[in-house]
């Protein structure tokens, strides 16, 4: 979940609609049927009849496949590559990158990274550990779940909401060592808002808007919704969680101190959390590959061919010639190649295509310039010796919302019942994502753990053992965590449309930017309009 400091997933979608956001596939092809190139209406992607390019539309019609290099090894570059090599395309992906994933990227023991400041971080986690220092959570309506499924990749619940995990907001009333968990505070929060309500339809301050069978039915509602008592006023209760639970033998339970008053509650701001759970991007529940995010790319790279995949192959220019495009890029070996396609499909961060040389224009740079994904993000993973988040405070995964500057912790969806354990220690965006990004990978770990222990205590300290910290911004050839795509603008539009023979894709092209759901959706439909292309020339 994105900060205030951050423009919301749900802000951002007021914000397209506002400015008038349909779909703007429609729009895309529209554009493209006035340019001559839109499919028929039948062969439209739509997410419930999506048709990708096939053998037989060549082998039917006497044309043969061409070759398309795709630049980029993220979700975009390799969905790209993999839907074209379906129906028999020749195709070559570049990575600037040593491995796969893009922003999907796992860190196991043993992987080393090295920022753009030069400051390289080796990974030592015990076996099995693993830490998703990007993407972390998949919804099932993404087609990223149909992925999944098609390459055979294992797959595991994410616990993206946990009833037991905290709360814990230090501006606005909270001691240390004093985090409410969610239950408490749901109960509280909807207890409060319920008695108010409840009372102020008995005032009659909603005669206006309801009759007397729906105020009859909202009393109803707000009694279970609030656990009110008989007199309409909430005092607490089971649901609020217990400091010792109910056992056996009249152990009923030792009820948790509190609730504080409305006034109380209200100030603790901790209901402002609770949108997140009915957060469209978010919905519950979420999934994740076992082993670690990354391990589709892993399964897309193998399927597309090893051979078809070049690591540490930066890119330098992309250039349309009158028959198709030429890309120069930088081998392995430092010596410049180059490779002549029918077309490319460029599927790198926006900002970084602005560096290459090509020909396609300053207006197409331009509207690259609009979609940088140069919004910071910072992820750090903590091994622990032991998972006391779990032994302690009976925490099986989920996340921890604060109003410090880690923001959010996340406990682990799997590795139950082993010793060690990995949590995220911080998730930030913004200018606390900023403020990490300055620390040396040392501070931002003590940092961590100074709030982590206001929350978990010493034990966050104490059981400690190996950590490591991504600063998006700071990562080569990727240099941002995600961007705010106005798909309505003229840049964009340009963009859809493609310049000559290369196509653009990438999450920042999309309606779901920071997914791999808008990477795949935004592959499927360059590669959709480049089929087309093919078919009707
Ligand atoms: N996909 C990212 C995440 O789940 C960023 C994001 C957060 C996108 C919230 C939309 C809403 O953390």
């Amino acid at each position: 979940m994105r900060t205030q400091e951050d423009t919301s997933g749900v802000s951002r979608r007021s914000f397209l609609q506002a400015v008038g956001v349909g779909s703007s596939a429609g729009v895309m092809f529209a554009t493209m049927g006035a340019i001559g190139m839109a499919p028929t209406a039948a062969a439209q992607p739509r997410a419930e009849s999506w048709v990708g390019p096939r053998g037989s539309d060549f082998n039917l019609t006497g044309r043969s496949a061409k070759k398309v290099v795709i630049v980029g090894a993220g979700p975009a570059g390799l969905a790209s590559a993999y839907e074209l090599q379906k129906a028999g395309y020749q195709v070559t992906v570049l990575e600037a990158r040593h491995r796969p994933g893009g922003r999907t990227l796992t860190i196991r023991d043993g992987d080393s990274e090295t920022d753009i400041d030069g400051v390289t971080q080796t990974a030592r986690f015990a076996d099995g550990t693993y830490f998703n220092s990007g993407a972390g959570r998949i919804a099932q309506w993404m087609v990223t779940m149909d992925y999944l499924r098609e390459l055979g990749v294992p797959y595991e619940v994410f616990t993206n909401a946990n009833a037991d995990a905290y709360l814990y907001n230090e501006r606005s009333g909270a001691t240390p060592g004093n985090p409410i968990r969610y239950r408490t505070a749901k109960a509280d929060v909807f207890g409060y808002t319920s008695e108010l309500l409840a009372h102020a339809t008995d005032q009659g301050a909603l005669d206006q808007k309801l009759t007397a069978a729906d105020k009859q039915n909202l009393r109803d509602f707000l009694q279970r919704w609030g656990s009110l008592k008989a007199d309409g006023t909430y005092q607490g209760g089971d649901n609020r969680g217990f400091s010792v639970y109910p056992s056996a033998w009249n152990e009923h339970g030792t009820p948790l101190p509190g609730p504080g008053t409305v006034s109380e509650v209200l100030a603790s701001k901790v209901g402002n959390y609770f949108p997140f759970e009915i957060n469209w991007e978010q919905s519950m529940l979420m999934f994740q590959p076992k082993g670690g995010m990354d391990t589709t790319y892993q399964y897309f790279v193998r399927a597309i061919g090893t051979q078809n995949v070049l690591f540490n192959s930066p890119v330098t220019a992309v250039e349309n010639t009158t028959s198709g495009v030429k890309v120069t890029y930088s081998a392995p070996n430092g010596k410049a190649r180059q490779i002549e396609a029918d077309f490319a499909i460029v599927a790198a961060p926006a900002g970084v295509m602005r560096r290459w040389a090509t020909n396609w224009g300053p207006g197409i740079d331009a509207a690259l310039g609009e979609f940088a994904i140069g919004s910071p993000a910072g992820k750090m993973g903590l091994q622990y010796k032991s998972r006391f988040w779990e032994d302690d405070h009976r925490i099986f995964g989920g996340i921890t919302e604060t109003d410090m500057d880690l923001a959010h912790i996340w406990y682990p969806s799997y590795g139950y019942g082993e010793r060690k354990g990995l949590i995220t220690g911080y998730y930030n965006t913004g200018n606390s994502a900023r403020a990490y990004a300055d620390m040396t990978p040392k501070q931002r770990e003590a940092r961590a753990v100074e709030q982590g222990v206001k929350i978990h205590g010493e034990k966050y300290r104490t059981e400690l053992e190996a950590s490591f910290s991504v600063a998006w911004h700071k990562v080569p050839y990727i240099e941002g965590a995600w961007a705010y795509p106005n798909t309505e603008s003229a840049g964009f539009k340009q963009l859809q449309q493609g310049a000559g023979n290369v196509y653009f894709a990438g999450d920042w092209m999309s309606e779901v930017s920071a997914w791999q759901h808008g990477a795949f959706w935004s592959a499927r439909y360059a590669v959709q309009a480049l089929h087309q292309r093919v078919m009707t020339t």
